[in-house]
């Protein structure tokens, strides 16, 4: 596909909306219980960690793949990349903290521990959502007019080979969950073949499975 015509951008929305979701959802879970036990505190601790890394990896293919791109592509919008490309590191500060919080409340499941690192997914929430505004109504036309669909799609396949191994079919529910079922086609057809029939052979229940322990706790 041609660099002029228009390329397919909508994977950037579709991943943005579990990011958009997954850090009050955290926080709601993490205040859920007063006294959890010692497996629940590790397995929603295990979660949020999850979540703080599907992002980091996130904003590193941005920074590793699509900043480069993008200036080579249209310098005459430096500025505007540039100042939205910058907003990673107020995120980076924001995921930072919660990850302290994290290790504070794994350790101890103390209360005071539980407010500050729900208090700190909260301002993590608040961060990330203006930056991933920004991203998608200047950065994702930007690159919709000027990136050939390869290099579009080059920092999908970057960001997917950062999830854990082990978290796969986890990441895979968290994003494919709240979807329709034209966007989580479109969103299946962009990973291998042997992935997605893993997804829905074994994936899928495997999901389900988590998502229940997830939610429905006592
Ligand atoms: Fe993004």
């Amino acid at each position: 596909m041609s660099a002029e015509s228009a390329i397919e951008v909508r994977d950037m929305a579709i991943v943005h909306r579990t990011f958009r979701a997954a850090y009050e959802e955290s926080a709601c879970l993490v205040e859920a219980e007063v006294t959890p036990s010692e497996e629940r505190v590790t397995f929603l601790a295990d979660h949020v960690e999850l979540g703080l890394t599907l992002l980091h990896g996130h904003h590193h293919s941005e920074d590793e793949v699509l900043w480069p791109t993008l200036l080579a592509r249209a310098p005459d919008e430096a500025a505007m990349i540039q100042r939205v490309a910058d907003q990673h590191q107020e995120v980076a500060a924001a995921i930072e903290r919660t990850e302290q919080a994290l290790g504070a409340w794994r350790a101890t499941s103390g209360a005071a521990e539980r407010e500050v690192l729900a208090g700190s997914l909260r301002e993590l929430n608040v961060v990330l959502q203006a930056h991933l505004d920004d991203e998608e109504s200047l950065v994702v036309p930007l690159a919709a007019r000027t990136l050939t669909q390869e290099e579009w799609n080059a920092v999908g396949e970057h960001s997917r080979g950062s999830i854990p191994k082990d978290k796969l079919f986890i990441a895979f529910g968290m994003l494919l969950e709240p979807l329709s079922d034209a966007d989580r086609t479109y969103m299946l057809s962009e990973v291998p073949m042997p992935v997605k029939l893993l997804w829905k052979t074994l994936g899928v229940r495997s999901w389900r499975k988590y998502a229940i322990r997830l939610r429905d706790a006592p």
